[in-house]
């Protein structure tokens, strides 16, 4: 997600796992975020502010009443200009005093003086985490509207085994975005097909294709944040299982129909970035293929259009397809957008650079049922993404 123009505030306390803090700072300014960094005192004895400062471009705020700091920025003034306030790694020290309204450093008067959202990533000793001082306190600050990023389980740097270990950077980096993104898919529910299918030969072949999945990926977490009910139904990829997002994995054409059809009453929305395998073999051979002549022939039959089906309910929600082409990208999209009585389709040109499959970019076109066409730069997926769903929020009217 593009973070651009937005101001996140990082306050980064006292534990073994600052050092994720640096690579959530590095997220946070790779998608164009301005990051001021807080550090309690206890945090710097792990990673020296010279790190944040180098990484943000910006000097680290340590102490509350640092003269120069104070007359430059003052924690009134950060707490105003932020747009979101992470606390990463926050420690039960740090809770306990927000949850009972102490302020008496930088940190809690900035989080206290803030009307900007707030999120939380505890890490913490599994037993304190488990505390139910500790416990109170998360619960109150959750009142009070702060958002959490659950610890997660796994061997703690204190060396015992359970939950307490801080929530991974690309995790939080995903709640920050969901906190600064826009909330006008609240109410929706998106289905979002993504990545190949497979169409087994025997126990050890299949046919498939390129896809990633990244493009559906891209959209099921653009969804997710701006409020949308994300479900996703995904092909085999090879990208990282999104949080928050309610993952059906299938391997074949029939299983992804099977898998669509059986939700798609509760969508509002489905898009299909999905490349489909239109063809499957005829038969399966439960055993591996044996080398036999010079020559195999493998019979194959047409696979259900799963989005044609879709196009065809008498109730049907709100429709988007993708056509990906290596020529009369227009006249292909159009048909397709017909054929399969769509809403939207988005085609794109495979054969161009920074197009199609396996890359981060797209160069995409956009048709309408009502005949508009948008042409569209090349972007990142990401950025398409977005623009796809802005379309669809048009179209929801
Ligand atoms: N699609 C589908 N089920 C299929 C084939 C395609 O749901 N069996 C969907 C894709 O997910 C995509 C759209 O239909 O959103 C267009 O897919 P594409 O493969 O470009 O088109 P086809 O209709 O399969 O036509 P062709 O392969 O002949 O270009």
């Amino acid at each position: 997600m593009n973070l651009q123009g937005k101001t996140i505030v990082l306050v980064v306390t006292g534990g073994i796992a600052v050092y994720k803090a640096v690579e959530l700072l590095r997220l946070l300014t790779k998608a164009g975020a301005t990051v001021q960094v807080i550090m309690t005192r206890a945090a710097t004895e792990f990673v020296t502010p010279l790190t944040f400062q180098t990484l943000s471009g910006n000097p680290v705020h340590t102490e509350l009443f640092n003269l120069i700091q104070e007359q430059e920025i003052g924690h009134i003034s950060l707490a105003d200009r932020a747009d979101a306030l992470v606390i990463a790694p926050a420690t039960a020290n740090c809770i306990g005093k927000l949850a009972n309204g102490i302020a008496d450093d930088l940190l809690t008067t900035t989080v206290m003086a803030t009307t900007a959202p707030v999120l939380l990533a505890p890490a913490m000793n599994v037993n304190m985490y488990q505390h139910p001082a500790y416990r109170q306190n998360e619960q109150k600050l959750r009142q009070m509207g702060c958002q959490v990023v659950d610890p997660e389980q796994g061997e703690l740097a204190c060396g015992w085994q359970g939950t307490g270990r801080l929530a991974r950077p690309e995790v939080i980096f995903e709640a920050v975005c969901r906190l600064c993104a826009p909330q006008d898919l609240v109410g929706q529910t998106i289905l979002v097909t993504a990545g190949p299918t497979r169409e087994e030969l025997d126990p050890i072949r299949f046919i498939s294709n390129h896809s990633s999945g990244r493009m559906g990926y891209a959209l099921a977490r653009a969804a997710q944040r701006r409020g949308a009910r994300v479900i996703l139904v995904s092909g085999p990829v090879a990208l990282d299982r999104p949080t928050g997002i309610e993952l059906v994995p299938v391997a074949s054409a029939c299983q992804m129909q099977q898998a669509v059809m059986e939700r798609v009453e509760a969508c509002t929305v489905v898009i299909k970035a999905a490349a489909v395998a239109d063809y499957r073999p005829v038969q399966r051979s439960d055993q591996k293929i044996k080398k036999e002549g010079e020559r195999l022939v493998v019979e194959l039959e047409r696979n259900p259009d799963i989005l044609a089906g879709l196009g065809r309910l008498t109730r049907r929600p709100l429709l988007v397809g993708f056509a990906a082409e290596t020529g009369d990208l227009q006249g292909h999209a159009a048909a397709k957008l017909a054929a399969k009585n769509l809403d939207m389709i988005v085609a794109n040109d495979v054969t161009q650079e920074g197009a199609g499959f396996n890359v981060a970019t797209n160069i995409a076109r956009l048709l309408f049922r009502d005949g508009r066409v948008e042409e569209l730069a090349l972007m990142s997926k990401e950025e398409l993404a977005d623009l796809i769903l802005d379309r669809v929020r048009g179209l929801l009217g």
